[in-house]
């Protein structure tokens, strides 16, 4: 069996004796000093001012949403574009958040949003933001979608869950838009059981980011913050102080588990990339000779950044018989993310306008991936290889 990941942590058995070393010295687990610790050291590797971890990637991207409309970015029923093209925690907080989906489709040499779907879009409907999922380790032309936001005044917000370490000529792939979502859940890249990240160079969308995550509270943002609501309010003590709420929020905290798992991971985290991206370009290479699978580009990406290996099939059928192969061979599959979103329940019952998506049809009907991890070895990686030759 080639399970979709292997371990829980890269380097598993010293990672948890670390844990358990640290859950036994530790006085405190709840949220702090060790998750400000990974946010710092994570700001520092994305090139980013401010990181805010959250409990898990779909908390993050709750909060962005949140955040923008605490602080009169967004307003209920402003229409959000979004990559239909992706998971259902990225676009679900538009609806929670009493914002309009408007799904836009994918290329399927990409799996991403090009900068001419949003064009296309843009006739049609007026967005007010742009939430883009960077699918799987790939990205697409995401300079001229950048560029056409701003041009066009859509706030830009990446869903990087699925990206991390991937860069482009012109930056990391997360650092395109006003703010962008990482997750540290087992099966990503980087795992810290359950995690996520915002990170952003925006401060007072970080500042806010920390009330929406505590309970609407100001206890984790720094003095001069905390002065600066309390004088808003007339808030005169600290007893005051703990319990009042200034703006919408939940709790989406991280516990010091997080943060320490975190820090532990990153230090490998540059090598784990590396792995995977090593491990990806090998099994391209028997599937550019593949008449039967659609060729994904990524010319346009210096670091191909990828936790999974999709796979794209030219007909239905013959995905029916490539699913077939890979699990004839033991080898753990998945859909293409939640295909087009414009076909799950959740989105039907909420969601009126519906929009033609080729492209994300196509991926919904041919793709499937399986997982690409450094713990692969020489026999699974030829097992997965042997799977991806022609019928
Ligand atoms: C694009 C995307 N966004 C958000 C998430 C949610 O991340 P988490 O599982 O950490 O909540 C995922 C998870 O797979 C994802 O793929």
């Amino acid at each position: 069996m080639i399970p979709l990941m292997k371990n829980a942590f890269l380097n598993e058995h010293e990672t948890k004796k670390a844990l358990a070393e640290f859950i036994l010295k530790a006085d405190r687990l709840s949220m702090d000093a060790e998750c400000l610790k990974f946010e710092r050291k994570f700001s520092e590797h994305q090139g980013r001012k401010e990181s805010i971890l959250f409990n898990s990637g779909g908390s993050a991207n709750l909060a962005m949403l949140q955040a923008l409309k605490n602080l009169g970015r967004l307003k209920d029923g402003d229409r959000v574009g979004f990559s239909a093209l992706t998971w259902s925690t990225n676009t679900m907080p538009i609806i929670q958040m009493g914002m309009v989906p408007v799904a836009l489709d994918c290329d399927v040499n990409t799996l991403n949003v090009m900068s001419h779907h949003l064009e296309e879009r843009l006739k049609q409907v007026d967005l007010q933001a742009l939430f883009l999922t960077n699918v799987l380790g790939f990205t697409g032309d995401i300079e001229r979608v950048r560029d056409l936001c701003a041009s066009r005044g859509i706030i830009l917000i990446e869903d990087n869950c699925e990206s991390l370490g991937t860069v482009l000529p012109s930056g990391k792939a997360g650092n395109f838009g006003v703010a962008a979502s990482f997750s540290f859940f087992v099966a990503h890249h980087m795992s810290t059981i359950e995690g996520g990240m915002v990170c952003t160079d925006d401060q007072d969308l970080a500042e806010m980011l920390r009330i929406v995550r505590a309970n609407g509270w100001d206890r984790n943002l720094t003095a001069v913050q905390q002065h600066k609501w309390r004088k808003r309010y007339d808030i005169h003590s600290e007893f005051q102080a703990k319990y009042t709420f200034y703006d919408l929020g939940f709790n989406l905290r991280p516990t010091e588990i997080t943060g320490f798992l975190g820090q532990f991971q990153m230090q490998f985290l540059d090598a784990n990339i590396q792995s995977r991206e090593r491990n990806y370009l090998r099994l391209e290479q028997i599937m550019t000779k593949n008449p039967d699978l659609v060729l994904l580009r990524h010319e346009h990406i210096t670091t191909l950044s990828t936790f999974a290996v999709p796979v794209v099939c030219k007909t239905p059928e013959l995905r029916d018989h490539y699913l077939a192969r890979f699990a004839g061979a033991g080898i753990e599959i998945r859909p293409m993310i939640a295909g087009n979103m414009q076909r799950q329940p959740f989105y039907e019952k909420y969601v009126k306008e519906k929009y033609d998506l080729p492209g994300t049809d196509f991926v919904h009907s041919n793709g499937f991936y399986c997982g690409n991890y450094p713990e692969l070895s020489e026999t699974d990686l030829e097992t997965i290889g042997g799977c991806l030759y022609p019928l």
